[in-house]
């Protein structure tokens, strides 16, 4: 039985990872643009059907809405190279088509207008399921349209399939060349709901992508096309144990069940090594790529996809390695052992140091370019150090009331920025929360901050 898994792609950001990670899972599975498998891929035993429906004339479609207020991004796909392997029923263009300007506030109040158009998709998906899963949410957090209608359709999504698991992709801007001025304000209302009504976010940084394909491409600015690359690559490994099932780490439920312990600190960053992909090729390393050297870069800062800054008593509370290629399971055995003995990674002091390995099969229609490649996604208290420049930087704006003018003509501010203040402290909440994390009577009643379990 497939547990699928629906794709939500709101705002420019979204969208545009969205394209390429469905590229990509084409090449991966052998379905070709017009969505019918190549000839060389009609014997799979892959598990196409978690993230495609195959269609009355056996077309592999994505279980993928596609949803923007503005036209360019969704005009883009549909000239694209892609553009009939969608569904054209799932394309939502917001009214007048002039997004939400950067304006959280904007694209939240446009969330109670279109909503039902949305649902009407969402629904309509969701019947054509067997057995759903869950949701993912792709979006960027420091605009309007991913972030304000995102946490609309968040929350609504929250109590129509309260049963069912919600993770986002959710891109945190870059905090040194700021885009998008009023990104504080923006990620602080975001972040509310990523920690109110998502199961799991994976955390991905701008700043970090950036500087990534920076030195694996020796440009100085790499393009979004080529950060997008990093992030499709980071998405399709998480999902490999979905799509090339194991015995275990096979669900979504199961990769969260065994990254999550407490359902708050629910923010997983990752690590990917060593890359590869067309404009990747001069990363190539010369040297031989073994489960240790993998497991032990993936542990490297300079390898991690967000700019966190850790700590002395920060610590990982667990960790996901999902292995592809040529590995021999008592090669992961002895890399354990070597972590542990060397004491690569610090870990909570209320539990055991858990560190997850699962190995999974590569796609057989894409040239390996490494004998072994690994993801990692990590639960890590050292997270809430985005989470507190968020607060930072909110707070510096707020004191000087700038640009609350915009902010207070949408309807999430007719009555007062009580709204600001409410996120604020949610947030602030999330902080404490993975500062308790790192303590050892987290878990004890009178200990943490009583969210934790
Ligand atoms: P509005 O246009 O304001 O209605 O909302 P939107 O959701 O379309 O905004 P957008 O997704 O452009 O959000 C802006 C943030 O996303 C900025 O921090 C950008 O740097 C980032 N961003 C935009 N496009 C991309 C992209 O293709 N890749 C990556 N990695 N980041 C992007
Ligand atoms: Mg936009």
């Amino acid at each position: 039985m497939p547990r699928e898994i629906i794709t939500i792609q709101a705002g420019q950001c979204g969208n545009s990872i969205a394209s390429q990670f469905w590229q990509h899972l084409c090449l991966e599975h052998g379905i070709s643009r017009d969505g019918n498998l190549e000839d060389f891929a009609t014997e799979g035993n892959d598990r196409k059907d978690v993230f495609f429906y195959q269609s009355d004339d056996t077309r592999y479609v994505p279980r993928a809405i596609l949803v923007d207020l503005e036209p360019r991004v969704l005009n883009s796909i549909q000239s694209g190279p892609y553009k009939n392997i969608y569904n054209p029923e799932n394309f939502f263009l917001g009214e007048q088509g002039s997004g939400a300007g950067n304006n959280w506030a904007a694209g939240y109040a446009a969330g109670d207008r279109v909503q039902e158009e949305i649902f009407d998709m969402i629904d309509r998906e969701a019947d054509g399921s067997d057995s759903l899963e869950g949701f993912m949410l792709l979006h960027s957090i420091a605009g309007g349209t991913g972030s304000g209608l995102g946490s609309y359709l968040l929350e609504r999504m929250n109590d129509r399939f309260p049963k069912k698991i919600i993770q986002t992709y959710s891109v945190f801007p870059d905090t040194i060349t700021t885009d998008v001025v009023v990104n504080p304000y923006n990620s602080l209302l975001s972040l509310r709901r990523l920690t109110q009504n998502a199961d799991s976010v994976v955390v991905l940084d701008n700043g970090a992508l950036t500087r990534i394909a920076a030195d694996r491409l020796h440009v100085q600015e790499p393009s979004f096309q080529q950060v997008n690359q990093l992030v499709s690559t980071v998405m399709s490994a998480s999902t490999t144990t979905l799509r090339y099932p194991g015995y275990m780490h096979n669900d979504l439920v199961g990769i969260i069940a065994s990254l999550i312990p407490t359902p708050r600190c629910h923010f997983l960053t990752t690590a990917y090594t060593p890359f590869t992909g067309d404009n990747i090729d001069q990363a190539k390393t010369v040297r031989k790529t073994t489960v240790l050297e993998v497991m032990r870069r993936l542990l490297q800062p300079k390898n991690r996809m967000v700019s966190i800054t850790p700590s002395k008593s920060s610590c990982y509370i667990s960790i996901l390695n999902i292995i592809q290629g040529e590995a021999d399971p008592t090669d992961v055995h002895k890399s354990l052992l070597r972590i542990r003995e060397r004491r690569m990674a610090n870990f909570i002091p209320w539990g055991p140091a858990s560190i997850q390995v699962a190995l999974t099969k590569k796609s057989p229609y894409l040239q390996n370019t490494h004998r072994v490649s690994g993801l990692m996604l990590a639960n890590h208290t050292s997270v809430a150090t985005l989470f507190r420049r968020v607060v930072v930087q909110y707070e510096k704006m707020r004191k000087r009331n700038a640009y609350l003018e915009q902010y207070k003509k949408e309807a999430p501010f007719s009555d007062g920025l009580g709204e600001f203040d409410e996120a604020k402290e949610v947030v602030s909440g999330l902080i404490a929360e993975y500062e308790a994390a790192e303590r050892e009577d987290y878990l004890d009643p009178e200990g943490g901050t009583g969210q934790g379990t």
